[in-house]
């Protein structure tokens, strides 16, 4: 039988999601879907990410700290699609050391899973504690972080991980690990939508994940603006392309070379969310959409 990816394109439900090549011979699909509790309402998360599965997505963003490892596990065995085909992120903690990483990917994240590789793991912040997000813990826990990294170098060696990279990291984090080991991490996970985004942090070569990519519950938590998705200037652009107003925004993302991550109960929203490859936003919509961003936030242009 063809996996259910394959016969929704063959009846041309989804167009199919392109893929980017995060690190030498390691492909991720360009839309994820997340997998944090508070993402999510009027579903579980084993049913919003076994729905995202059949529906076609294949990328799925999981974390330690969600504690919903064994969810996104139970939805992967349900869906009955080949693990090969699936792209499994998740995230230790922060700069836990070499050792700690070692045992929780080895004895906690794995089993959770019910898988015996992992796609990408992150370091989900560069400081160890959460008050000082994102990046005020600044050069301090230099040491820790390297030390975490090199863990996940060995995991990559020993075949339980395929690629490695970071999440909340500003420029200077992401070049120690540069220095360090003349290894560029495959991805920075950071919060970029249209009322936040870093266009340094995006210039600095460095591969950005997008989360809260439509501005959704969790960009409250840095307390930064955000644009809402019935945004007329959102609506009108939108209008034109004859697409919903996220898929102009996940679009933006795409066109930027960021990946998106999103979640929803919803199936026309999975639906919508995997099908933003088949138009394109020009360069003059592009620009317009790069300016939205609140002039709080100019600094960031
Ligand atoms: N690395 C980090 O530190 C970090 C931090 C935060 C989050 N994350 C990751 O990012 C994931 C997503 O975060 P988020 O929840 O803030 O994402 P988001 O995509 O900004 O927001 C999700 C919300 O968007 C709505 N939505 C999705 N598709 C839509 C569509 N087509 N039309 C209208 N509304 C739509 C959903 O509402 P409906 O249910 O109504 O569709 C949902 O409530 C998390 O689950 C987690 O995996 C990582
Ligand atoms: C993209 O393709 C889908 C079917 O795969 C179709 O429903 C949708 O209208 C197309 N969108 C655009 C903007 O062409
Ligand atoms: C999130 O966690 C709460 C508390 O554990 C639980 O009641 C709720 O069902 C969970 N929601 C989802 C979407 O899994
Ligand atoms: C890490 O484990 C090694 C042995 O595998 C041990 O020698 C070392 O002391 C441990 N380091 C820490 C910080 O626990
Ligand atoms: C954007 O990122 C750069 C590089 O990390 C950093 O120097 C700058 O402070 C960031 N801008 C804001 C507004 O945080």
């Amino acid at each position: 039988m063809l996996p259910i990816r394959s016969l929704a394109l063959l009846i041309g439900l989804v167009d199919a999601v392109p893929t980017v090549e995060i690190a030498p011979g390691v492909q991720m699909p360009m839309i994820a879907f997340g997998s944090y509790n508070g993402s999510y309402r009027g579903c579980t998360v084993e049913e919003g990410v076994l729905q995202w599965l059949k529906l076609g997505g294949r990328h799925v963003d999981a974390a330690h700290m969600y504690e919903t490892e064994a969810d996104v596990g139970a939805a992967v065995k349900a869906s009955g699609v080949p693990r090969e085909e699936i792209f499994l992120t998740t995230k230790i903690p922060g700069p836990i050391g070499r050792n700690a990483t070692h045992q929780m990917i080895l004895t906690e994240t794995l089993p959770k899973l019910g898988m015996d590789y992992v796609d990408l793991v992150l370091i989900h912040y560069p400081c160890a504690d959460l008050k000082d997000f994102p990046n005020k813990c600044g050069a301090a826990q230099h040491a820790e972080r390297l030390d975490t990294w090199r863990g996940l170098q060995e995991l990559r060696s020993a075949g339980k991980i395929r690629a490695i990279g970071v999440s909340n990291y500003n420029a200077e984090q992401v070049e120690e690990v540069i220095q360090e080991f003349k290894e560029v991490p495959a991805v920075n996970q950071v919060q970029f939508h249209l009322a936040y985004h870093n266009e340094t942090l995006l210039k600095s070569g460095v591969r950005l994940e997008a989360w809260a990519s439509l501005a959704g519950p969790t960009a409250s938590y840095q307390q930064v603006p955000s644009i809402s998705l019935t945004d007329p200037r959102l609506m009108a652009l939108a209008q034109r392309y004859g697409v919903s107003s996220a898929q102009v925004e996940l679009r933006w993302e795409t066109q930027k070379g960021v990946v998106p991550i999103t979640a929803t109960c919803t199936k026309a929203h999975v639906l919508g969310d995997l099908d933003i490859f088949n138009f394109t936003l020009s360069a003059q919509d592009m620009e317009y959409l790069d300016r939205l961003m609140p002039t709080e936030m100019e600094e960031y242009a």
